[in-house]
């Protein structure tokens, strides 16, 4: 391939060696669970997101299902979730006796909207998962106010971005983060974590985290054994101060991309106002996606589709799901097409996408009459 649909390794290049001595040095000290790396990471990514607490555990979809519980989630509540997500973001919520509810997106954003939410909110409606999908921020402060639900900001897939100069994972009453290797921020498996300014629930989310006990003496709740361990930690600490400089390496890939005429060819993701995304996918919409996907192919770039059986149809999913009318949601998982996206993705790189995009669309309008069926936006 000419150009990956992403590049996680580039950037990390010139952090081997410091990576290496880190791991080596949490090897020596012989502490693996619970110990000085975590804290120090629990201290360090609390300061950059600008909350009080930070709780690392296991992944990211426990994240989720601990984060709703600590926010007192639990039998016989209704938590409204994306179904244009990964499938985590719904999974995490049976676990806690709730029901997940299925609300639509906005197909611009490929984000819930106050009005998504609103439509399927009902009495029973105790929650949000709100997720920041593709790393474009959700309104999620505008959903926390005009609902009044407890608002879980989902942040998996948007390290690094922000929202009217709050970054995501600050959003939220509680917020969430994977940091599986191909996520923004990454660790060398699976790792998460939760984020909050209320110390009440930075108190559970502690405690269920381990087992539901405070001193491994008492156990207080049925928890879970989920911690962010050593050598994850020790990683992220190396990683976490180029965030904002990966970040940023994302937004300019996706100007270079606008630059290049990508919007006169497929529909573009916006971002709300306020947003800075911090794109983890760069996620278009067309009316031919395998076509183009297979042309792309063809022309040495990568691109697939996400999410295309969105989660309430999943059969998991089905005794919540069935029913659900999501057309843009169903719109979205049908049409969409990530395109090549990293920290390191050269405005050259940008080009050649746009030029391959160009050929195999103009392939495409030679071999059907059809005009497209959806306007390029912006
Ligand atoms: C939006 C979203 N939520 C939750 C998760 C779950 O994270 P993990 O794979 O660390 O459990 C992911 C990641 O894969 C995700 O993309």
């Amino acid at each position: 391939m000419t150009v990956p649909l992403y590049d996680t390794s580039t950037p990390l290049e010139p952090l081997r060696e410091q990576i290496i001595e880190r791991l080596a040095a949490v090897v020596s000290g012989g502490r693996y669970i619970l110990g000085p790396e975590v804290q120090a990471f629990e201290r360090e990514f609390a300061e950059y997101l600008g909350v009080r607490h930070v709780i690392g555990v296991a992944n990211g979809t426990d994240a989720l299902t601990i984060a709703l519980r600590a926010a007192g989630v639990g039998p016989g509540d209704e938590v409204v979730v994306p179904s244009f997500t990964f499938y985590a973001s719904a999974e995490a919520i049976p676990p806690t006796g709730a029901s997940p509810v299925f609300c639509d997106v906005d197909p611009d954003t490929a984000n819930v909207t106050l009005e998504t939410i609103t439509a399927v909110r009902t009495s029973s409606t105790r929650a949000v998962v709100a997720v920041d999908l593709f790393g474009n921020p959700a309104p999620v402060q505008q959903i926390r106010e005009e609902t009044g639900l407890v608002v879980v900001e989902d942040a998996a897939q948007a390290a690094g971005a922000a929202a009217n100069g709050r970054r995501t994972g600050s959003l939220g009453t509680i917020a969430t983060f994977s940091f599986f290797p191909s996520k923004n921020l990454a660790c060398f498996g699976d790792g998460g974590a939760i984020a909050t300014d209320e110390d009440r629930l930075a108190e559970n989310a502690r405690m269920l985290r381990f087992h539901g006990s405070k001193n491994k003496v008492t156990f207080e709740e049925v928890g879970y054994n989920s911690r962010l361990d050593e050598l994850q930690a020790a990683v992220l600490r190396v990683m976490l101060p180029h965030l904002d400089a990966w970040a940023e390496g994302r937004r300019a890939a996706a100007r270079a991309y606008e630059q290049a005429g990508l919007g006169e060819l497929v529909a573009l993701p916006l971002a709300a106002p306020g947003a800075e995304p911090a794109w983890h996918l760069y996620v278009v919409r067309h009316p031919e996606p395998d076509g183009l996907i297979a042309d792309l192919d063809t022309a040495g770039v990568q691109a697939r589709g996400y999410y295309r059986t969105p989660v309430h149809r999943q059969p998991a999913m089905a005794q919540w799901g069935h029913g659900a009318e999501l057309p843009a949601t169903d719109e979205l998982a049908r049409t969409n097409v990530a395109l090549p996206m990293s920290p390191v993705l050269s405005s050259g790189q940008a080009r050649e996408v746009v030029d391959a995009v160009r050929r195999a669309s103009a392939l495409q309008s030679a071999s059907t009459a059809s005009p497209p069926g959806l306007a390029p936006q912006r």
